[in-house]
């Protein structure tokens, strides 16, 4: 039996594995809370980040946003989505997120104040934490993440149904490998720490990032801003945009993600809603560390070939994946330096 939450206040309920997955199919938005029942005992202690109104650091992040190139995302979505599906208790979930540390450690390798580490959980398919160090000792309890989750589903057949899952979110593991790839590569060296999280487990109710963040939070680790990226593929009837999502997210992170757009990008913003525990930026929400989700369209115009066999390649453009490598450079960059005024 599983404990599932559908809600901030509302009770949790108990269920079968096979009720949690029709949820899925009813598209009812919920957290697995079976391994977190209790609300946390926040060691916070009022610890409130300062999070800038303005973007300062372009000129830094210019050769690092330069360098992304779609070719690298190609090749890597290719081969991510050939995995017959990367549900995160398949034997090809486990083979998939071996291959995803492999290419991170490979694209980083030059880089010696990187490292890229699995992160495991009770099941096969470990989460994968890539870190950049932070040059300022004083700082290095706290971090920069910007995250994707690495998992999918076929929401008729979970266990095995072929899900490729291009969009949701091999896209968003695309971009953000990118800016990954590119920040390794181009010699950048944060004040504050920084890190790239691919979760596993996020379709069946968020449940690597859960396992993740309450572990920093235990650990002592505070974090500056998180920014989680989910689905960035599909272009909308509306026109290209980046989504900005503002329900149950940070309000002043998410005003400086509008900003980071608006500076980084080449394309506008439109604000949209995605309902509770949408995605993983609400495990890090719910502990009280500010996060912020950007998505490929408003809401209403997202890709409908969700979780099934049709969420393909072929529905999606690399340059609107590309943006949103542009926005997570200029999000971990910007964030990445300290400063109080
Ligand atoms: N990527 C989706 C959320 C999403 C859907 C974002 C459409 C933008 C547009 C995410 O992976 C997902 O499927 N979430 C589930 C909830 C989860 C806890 C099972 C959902 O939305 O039903
Ligand atoms: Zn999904």
């Amino acid at each position: 039996m599983r404990l599932v939450q559908y809600g901030d206040d509302t009770p949790a309920r108990w269920m079968t594995e096979s009720d949690k997955e029709a949820l899925l199919r009813a598209g009812v938005r919920y957290m697995d809370i079976t391994d977190y029942p209790e609300a946390l005992v926040s060691s916070l202690d009022n610890w409130q980040p300062y999070i800038p109104e303005i973007t300062r650091y372009s000129d830094e992040a210019a050769p690092y946003i330069g360098n992304l190139t779609v070719a690298p995302m190609k090749e890597f979505l290719q081969k991510f989505t050939s995995f017959n599906t990367r549900y995160y208790k398949s034997k090809t979930g486990a083979e998939s997120c071996r291959w995803l540390l492999s290419q991170l450690k490979e694209v980083s390798a030059g880089a010696s104040h990187v490292t890229v580490k699995e992160f495991k959980h009770k099941w096969d398919q470990f989460s994968i934490i890539a870190r950049f160090e932070g040059s300022n000792e004083d700082l290095k309890d706290e971090l920069v993440i910007v995250g994707a989750h690495q998992d999918s589903v076929n929401m008729w057949l979970p266990s095995f149904g072929r899900s490729p899952g291009a969009d949701d979110d091999g896209s968003g593991s695309t971009s953000i490998f990118e800016a990954f790839r590119s920040l390794s590569q181009n010699g950048f060296k944060p004040e504050r720490p920084v890190e790239f999280h691919w979760y596993s487990a996020e379709e069946a109710g968020l449940l690597g990032s859960q396992d993740v963040s309450r572990a920093y939070e235990k650990d002592g680790k505070r974090v500056v801003g998180m920014l989680q990226t989910d689905m960035t593929g599909y272009i909308g009837a509306n026109g290209e945009v980046i989504g900005i999502v503002t329900d149950h997210v940070d309000e002043k992170l998410t005003d400086f993600l509008k900003a980071t757009v608006d500076e980084y990008a080449d394309i506008p913003y439109v604000l949209t809603e995605c309902g509770y525990a949408c995605s993983d930026h609400a495990s890090w929400r719910k502990i009280g560390f500010p996060s912020a989700f950007q998505i490929e369209t408003a809401f209403d115009d997202s890709n409908h070939y969700i979780h099934t066999t049709g969420d393909t390649i072929d529905k999606l453009s690399f340059d609107h994946m590309k943006e949103f490598s542009k926005v997570a450079v200029g999000f971990a960059v910007e964030l990445s330096h300290s400063r109080s005024d």
